[in-house]
């Protein structure tokens, strides 16, 4: 049974900006982002999901963001160090909870910035490692050594696409979702180099966060996206299954960037 990690919106909001969708005159309506936060979780359950829950720090508005609390492999928990002073208090709550749990903490990628599973993606035999704006690429060898894992490397190259799970989805064995606008040429390279099936995804479903899913067996949970990628989907085995997430993607997050994969 897949197992996720998250966080219900009790302190979510917009108070400072640290990436581009971020506007703190762009207020969340409170009511509707804990409307579609449980929407999701509810999905995942009803999907065979198995869902942990930790409690929101007050002072960490994106602490609802757990796919940046760190890498969880096995029993084994590798934490992020946030690139801004707005979310590095959320490091020790995470880090604590996963004590708790009895999970061995590695720090890994100490003295260096990792912002855990929105830049660390796993697909075949390999870890995918997006940097530049958050992460950096030395954090991203350190932490795929302690996992025993080949890194492949991709500079993100447009900042409203800052974290790698906001245009790289690894779907399965073979195919990858990717924005080719938020790589630069050797990126995209690289992807269509590694990836058996590279499949490009548009502007506007890149800008409504398509690429930033999760899929269990035959469902790919995502926000509303358009037709033509749900038929997409389908030609290739798998149905959309959408939950609106429009409250989070004012923060600069959907489906994926609210989970961490346990
Ligand atoms: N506001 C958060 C930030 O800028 C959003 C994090 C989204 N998470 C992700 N995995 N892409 O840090």
């Amino acid at each position: 049974m897949p197992r996720v990690l998250m966080c219900p919106p009790s302190h979510y909001a917009i108070r400072y900006e640290i990436n581009p969708w971020m506007k703190i005159t762009h207020t969340v309506n409170p009511a509707a982002a804990r409307r579609q936060w449980d929407a999701l979780s509810s999905l995942l359950r009803r999907l065979g999901v198995s869902v942990t829950l930790i409690p929101q720090r007050k002072g960490s508005p994106d602490m609802v963001f757990t796919a940046n609390a760190g890498i969880a492999r096995g029993r084994t928990f590798i934490p992020s160090h946030f690139r801004y002073r707005e979310r590095q208090a959320e490091s020790a709550a995470f880090t604590r909870f996963f004590k708790r749990k009895g999970y061995r903490v590695v720090d890994a990628a100490k003295g260096l910035y990792f912002e855990g599973e929105g830049d660390l993606l796993s697909y075949r035999d390999m870890l995918w490692g997006g940097f530049r704006y958050r992460s950096e690429l030395s954090a991203h060898e350190k932490v795929s050594a302690a996992l025993g894992k080949r890194l492949v490397s991709l500079e993100l190259a447009q900042p409203r696409f800052y974290h790698l799970d906001t245009c790289f989805f690894p779907l399965d064995e073979r195919t990858i979702l990717y924005y080719p606008g938020a790589f630069d040429a050797y990126g995209r390279r690289v992807i269509r180099r590694f990836a058996e099936n590279p499949v490009a995804v548009g502007k506007a479903d890149a800008h409504r966060f398509a690429c930033n899913a999760y899929r269990v067996g035959r469902k790919v949970v995502l926000n509303e996206v358009s037709r033509a990628l749900k038929r997409r989907l389908h030609a290739l085995g798998y149905q959309a299954a959408e939950t609106p997430t429009s409250e989070f993607v004012k923060a600069g997050g959907s489906v994926k960037c609210l989970l961490l994969k346990l």
